[in-house]
This record gives structure tokens, C-alpha cells and sequence, in this order.
């Protein structure tokens, strides 16, 4: 089993897209599951239009991570790739949990129990640095980091660093991490900050993700990418990318 984490701490730069359309094309491949760690809920919405927030009041990432469900419970299929759906509720996680070292655990073990069962793990992260961001970092042994072109891109990219950092010193576990382009333009502005990204050491930059309007109204109409077409094919490099950067060695559960 292979457990990707999109994260950036930054808002609004395509985690949940990359997420999605990276599941799809990872699924492909080997049998996925996705976890929706962003109480947005945007990938629960993508991947189940017709939940009732109800029907899984008591069975979602918050009660998983309380240790209040099993993995089993809260596991849904949906379009092809099975789901862990998320909940508003969890923005109480903060209030309710003492640190993010329980809730680690308890995904960890979530995820050992079902390691059998998935080849890929893809993690979907809030916009900000939360105790569920802490968890999903932990499990994750790539992080993926998708960067889009605004004047805050580096900055929003080295507090993210220092979240893993701190993250590895936690748990004693050594992350590896890729940057992922998405929404880049030609213009100078725009390359500048792609190769300032591209100095950052030991963090390797994939190929770029174009800015297309089919992946936006696509992911917003719920519907996959075109087979075939270019913003298609980019998520197919991308998933090899992906498997290649995993290191065969490092097999789920990783020390630490
Ligand atoms: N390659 C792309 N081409 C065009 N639009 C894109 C692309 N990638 C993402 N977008 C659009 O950018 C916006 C932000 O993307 P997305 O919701 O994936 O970001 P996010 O990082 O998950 O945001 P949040 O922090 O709110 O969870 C969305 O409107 C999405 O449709
Ligand atoms: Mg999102």
C-alpha cells in the first residue's frame, strides 16, 4: 500500500482537484482509497453527490479518528474508489482532542487493518495547519504539494515544510515530499516563482498540471476527466510520477 497526502497550507491551491483527478488515475492502477481530511468536504461531495450529511452523522473521518469508529465502518464505495468521507464536524476536532498524537495513531492503525485490501491511499488536507493535517502528514509516505502561481507560493510552501519537519521530529519518521505546478502561466511572473520553487534542495518539482478549464468544470460538475484528453493525460503522468517516487522499500506500516 502507497499513501500520498496532498497538503499546502495555503487555501485555494488545488489540493482537492489534484486530489481527485490523482485517485482517478491511481485507480487505474491498483485498487484506492480516498480520504477526505477537509471538513469542506469537497471529495465527499465529488465522490458521493447523494450522501445525506445524516446518514453518516456517526460514521465519518472525525468518529475514525476519535477512535469511535473502525475503518470498516466508515469506508463507503463510490464511483469506482472507495471513500472515508469527511464532515463539518470536524472542525470540533480541535476542541475535543487533547494533541494530534492519538488521532495519528488511531489513522495509522486504520490503515494497517486495510493494507491489504488498497495499493494507494490518497489524503486530501485542510488549507491550515490543524491536528488532522498532523495525522495525515504522519501516515503519508509521500507528501505531494501542489503550488499555485500567487506572491505567497514560497512563503505558503516553506511553513508546510516546516509542518512536516516538525512532523518527523514528532514521530521520528522521514517524509518524503514533491512539488506539483498547477495554474502556470507563460508569463514572467509566473516562471519566476516556478523556479524559486525549483531551488528549494532535496524537494524534486513534477511536470506541470495546465491551467484548463474542462478540470475545473469538470471537478466542479462531479464528472471525470475526458480518457484521452490533455488535463487527462497530465494526471496519468502524474500517477506514475507518483509510484515512482515511493520508494519500493518503504511498505505501509513504516516505523516510527
Ligand atoms: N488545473 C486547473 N485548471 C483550472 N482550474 C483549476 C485547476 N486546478 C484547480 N482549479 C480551480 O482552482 C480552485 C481551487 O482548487 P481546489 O478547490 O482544488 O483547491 P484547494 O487547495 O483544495 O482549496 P481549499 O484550500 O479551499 O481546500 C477551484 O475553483 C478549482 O476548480
Ligand atoms: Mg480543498
Amino acid at each position: 500500500m502507497k499513501v500520498v497526502t496532498v497538503s499546502n497550507i495555503k487555501g485555494g491551491s488545488a489540493k482537492s482537484t489534484t486530489a481527485i483527478h490523482l485517485s482517478e488515475s491511481l485507480s487505474r492502477r491498483g485498487k484506492t482509497l480516498v480520504i477526505d481530511m477537509d471538513m469542506q468536504a469537497d471529495l465527499t461531495d465529488f465522490f458521493l453527490p447523494n450522501l445525506s450529511p445524516d446518514s453518516i452523522e456517526d460514521k465519518n473521518i472525525m468518529t475514525l479518528l476519535l477512535g469511535k469508529s473502525s475503518v470498516s465502518e466508515v469506508i463507503i464505495p463510490g464511483k469506482g474508489i472507495d471513500i472515508i468521507p469527511s464532515t463539518l464536524t470536524l472542525s470540533k476536532l480541535v476542541r475535543i482532542a487533547s494533541d494530534s498524537f492519538f488521532l495519528s495513531q488511531q489513522l495509522k492503525k486504520a490503515l494497517e487493518s486495510v493494507k491489504s485490501k488498497y495499493e494507494y491511499v490518497v489524503i486530501d488536507t485542510p488549507g491550515s495547519a490543524k491536528y488532522e493535517l498532523t495525522s495525515a502528514l504522519y501516515v503519508a509516505q509521500l507528501v505531494l504539494i501542489p503550488v499555485t502561481p500567487s506572491k505567497w507560493a514560497i512563503r505558503a510552501v516553506n511553513l508546510l515544510l516546516d509542518e512536516i519537519a516538525q512532523t518527523e521530529s514528532l514521530f521520528s519518521a522521514k517524509k518524503k515530499s514533491a512539488f506539483l505546478p498547477c495554474l502556470f502561466g507563460a508569463s514572467k511572473k509566473h516562471r519566476d516563482i516556478l523556479e524559486r520553487l525549483k531551488t528549494i534542495e532535496e524537494i524534486p518539482t513534477l511536470n506541470e498540471i495546465p491551467k484548463s478549464e474542462s478540470i475545473k468544470t469538470k471537478t466542479e460538475k462531479n464528472e471525470f476527466l475526458k480518457k484521452g484528453s490533455n488535463p487527462w493525460h497530465a494526471f496519468d503522468i502524474l500517477a506514475d510520477e507518483v509510484i515512482k517516487l515511493i520508494d519500493p522499500e518503504s511498505i505501509f506500516p513504516f516505523s516510527g
